[in-house]
């Protein structure tokens, strides 16, 4: 639509429907006659008059036929006929669910995340949704912290580019509309919801504006100059201010330094959470705080819905901050051409657009690049077609291997098991199966769902008995394929812990496979890093599942039988107790670093009682291929080109008789800069295929950006000095000293 016609349609509404228009409601307040029963309606504090046909937005709704019958509704009652916006938690995939995206970033391959992002896109546009609510891209370094599932990791560098490939995934490459088989991407949480303290969930966030501007904030800026069209507020209180109700947050930062132009939707009821964190005292100051923060869409509750109308007749609000939130949501509107087509996606003929062989084979290379090889004692794996093999634990053949958020719109019994993926690389004869411990205690916590996903589970079993059984199926084979971790509902949101280490049950299980004296292969499936101190000595080779989605068994399958080699690496370090959180990798070295002279003194930065080292690193992760790097000749002469690039080449040997997957990674320190810099941080990665016994020259070029750091204004400065960089694959490291 012109641009002028729909500022026209701005300048008609009357105050009540431009209020509407900033309303986001979730539409199972939708019953399917599609009309809102008031019940819902009043336990949210809509006005009895209130029109729900006039609101903006409403989201999770996946089923076509109803988001039809909703936009028909809409369109008809509405007095301007504006479409509505459907928008989403779809998160790492929409009927294909894909591996979390703490995994997917391990692979290092952003050409295949972004391909998975467009599939994702694909299935959601047609099903009607216009609008989905990722990349989450919050920074994340405690484990302790349920949500850390759906982020890329602790790494900013790879934040920054997974969010890339996640956009342009999602939005196509197209800026000024998002075309067909695309959707728009609303990024979260805005900002630094992945830091809150102790890690326990929408816990307050605080911390130095440098480190805000360093680490916290480029993997949003990273997306907004991928073109993100919407940015969610964050739950958090930053620095003293709730993210929501943060006008420097929200308009110096986002809109005027990161120059983002498109919608801010706040979290759910985050608009009226601001009097529950003491910012505001009543419903109104809610709405003022809110919408002189920029926030266009008040999502889940009543409060611009009543808020707004008073405080702009009395003059306390200007009439104009409305009328700016408006305008951007007609304009998204506009970008996705729903003035002209408000069914968009919806008049596609979806016979099997769902779960193509594309799709498929997309999820099962992405699984297979995701899952990481933590441990392989005497190359334990991968296993032999002739090993008579056990499979034990509850995910040999469970199908709730999709994580928190796959449920909106993903479906369980579209899995590809374990078993089943063993079976397609196995001989049957050789595999014996059994439970070992119940996946879920108890199935009442699931309410509703319980019958549902008890059948598709089974019965909860005695845990003696499934110790018993499991021992015996063991015995008779050559090696135990045992699958532990958590269950998908023990991560996502809501689910912070204190405890990070495996349920005793699992403890029990596995010293009592111990007994037998067999190589034990341990599957690893969770949402988080988790604490395996304990355990870790019983297994041969742990590889690391996360929660690898819907091909996740024949993907696993293919890693285990070597049809496909790990090359993954990890995004999260997994620290050896609780009591080091929060620990990651780009940490600074204190003026007392720990080192082999003085880790027998006192005064020195470490623990008396834990080491300062994680049980893994972020970074970690082997491969059944060897592979060797070091860098050419005159590397440490390099100089900065008059663009201001410096260009680092290194040679990558194969030095197995196979085709192989590496990762690269290229770290840096700054050895002395005005603002202390981490001991390492990931500049660059290289995801390279290299035929058997060859070597490659590659290289990785850097700009002085790339050197830079911010202050505590959130200037960017390069300051001249000595640099390390440090090549990195599968444990072997290489450095280079350059004065720059
Ligand atoms: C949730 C989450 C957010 C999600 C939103 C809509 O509370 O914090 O990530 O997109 O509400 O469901």
């Amino acid at each position: 639509m012109e641009k002028n016609k729909l500022k026209e349609i701005l300048n008609t509404l009357s105050l009540k429907e431009k209020i509407a228009q900033t309303v986001q409601l979730n539409g199972d307040l939708f019953t399917d006659s599609g009309v809102m029963p008031t019940g819902p309606l009043k336990d949210l504090g809509l006005p009895d008059n209130f029109d729900i046909h006039q609101v903006g937005s409403i989201y999770n709704v996946n089923d076509p036929e109803k988001l039809r019958m909703i936009q028909e509704q809409a369109i008809n009652k509405s007095s301007h006929g504006i479409p509505l916006l459907f928008m989403s938690d779809i998160i790492y995939g929409f009927r294909t669910i894909f591996p979390l995206p703490l995994a997917q970033a391990g692979s290092y391959d952003f050409d295949l995340i972004q391909k998975a992002a467009e599939i994702t896109a694909k299935e959601s546009y047609l099903s009607g949704i216009h609008c989905v609510f990722s990349p989450m891209l919050d920074v994340v370094r405690d484990p302790r912290w349920g949500r850390v599932m759906e982020s890329p990791g602790e790494d900013i560098y790879t934040g920054k580019e997974y969010a890339k490939s996640v956009v342009t995934g999602y939005q196509g490459q197209v800026k000024d509309y998002v075309s067909e088989n695309h959707v728009a991407a609303c990024i979260k949480h805005f900002a630094a919801y992945g830091a809150p303290e102790a890690g326990r969930e929408y816990s307050t966030v605080d911390m130095s504006n440098q480190r805000l501007f360093n680490e916290y904030l480029p993997t949003y800026q990273a997306a907004i100059e991928a073109h993100a069209l919407l940015v969610m507020t964050a739950f958090n209180v930053l620095n003293g201010i709730p993210s929501t109700g943060n006008k420097w947050l929200n308009r110096d930062i986002l809109r005027e330094k990161f120059n983002f132009s498109g919608l801010l939707v706040s979290d759910h009821s985050a608009t009226e959470e601001l009097q529950a964190h003491g910012f505001t005292a009543n419903q109104e100051e809610s709405a003022k705080a809110s919408i002189e923060a920029g926030v266009d869409f008040d999502m889940m509750t009543s409060v611009y819905a009543n808020g707004l109308e008073p405080l702009i007749l009395s003059g306390k609000v200007d009439e104009a901050l409305l009328d700016e939130a408006v305008w951007r949501i007609l304009k998204l509107k506009n970008k996705l051409g729903l003035f002209e087509n408000p069914f968009r996606g919806l008049d596609q003929e979806n016979t099997g657009e769902f779960l193509t062989a594309e799709a498929k084979e997309t999820a099962v290379e992405l699984v297979e690049k995701s899952c990481v090889l933590l441990k392989n004692k005497e190359n334990a794996l991968p296993l032999s077609t002739q090993q008579k093999i056990a499979v034990i634990g509850p995910y040999g053949k469970s199908k709730f291997t999709l994580g928190f958020w796959a449920s909106v719109s993903g479906k369980a019994q579209d899995t590809v098991t374990l078993k089943e993926g063993l079976e397609n690389n196995f001989a049957k004869k050789n595999l014996t199966f059994a439970t070992g411990y119940n996946l879920f205690d108890s199935y009442e916590s699931f309410g509703p769902l319980k019958t549902g996903i008890e059948h598709l589970n089974g019965p909860i079993g005695d845990e003696k008995e499934l110790i018993e059984e499991a021992v015996e199926v063991a015995g008779n084979s050559d090696v135990i394929l045992l699958t532990i971790g958590e269950q998908f509902l023990e991560s996502g949101e809501g689910a912070s812990k204190a405890k990070l280490s495996l349920p005793d049950k699992q403890i029990r299980l596995i010293k009592a496979l111990a007994q037998l004296d067999k190589p034990i292969i341990g599957l690893l499936y969770t949402g988080r890093p988790l604490v395996l101190t304990e355990i870790e000595p019983y297994f041969s080779s742990l590889l690391l599942v996360w929660y690898p989605g819907t091909m996740g068994g024949a993907g696993i399958a293919n890693l285990l039988s070597g049809q496909a080699s790990p090359s993954a690496k990890l995004t999260m370090t997994f620290p050896r107790s609780e009591g080091q959180i929060p620990i990651y990798y780009a940490q600074n070295t204190t003026g007392r670093p720990l080192n082999e002279e003085n880790k027998n003194t006192r005064f020195v930065s470490k623990y008396s009682d834990e080491s300062n080292e994680p049980l893994y690193a972020f970074g970690t992760g082997l491969t059944y291929n060897q592979v060797d790097v070091k860098w050419l000749e005159n590397m440490e002469n390099l100089t900065f080109t008059e663009s201001n690039q410096i260009k680092l080449a290194y040679q990558l040997e194969n030095l197995s008789n196979e085709t192989s997957h590496a990762v690269v990674h290229l770290y840096m320190r700054d050895m002395a800069a005005s603002i202390v810099q981490p001991f390492r941080k990931l500049v660059a990665s290289q995801f390279i295929k290299i035929e058997p016994s060859t070597k490659e020259e590659l290289a990785v070029t850097l700009t002085k950006e790339d050197l830079s750091f911010s202050d505590n204004q959130g200037e960017w400065h390069f300051e001249s000095g000595k640099f390390g960089f440090y090549l990195v694959a599968y444990g072997q490291e290489e450095e280079l000293i350059i004065s720059l």
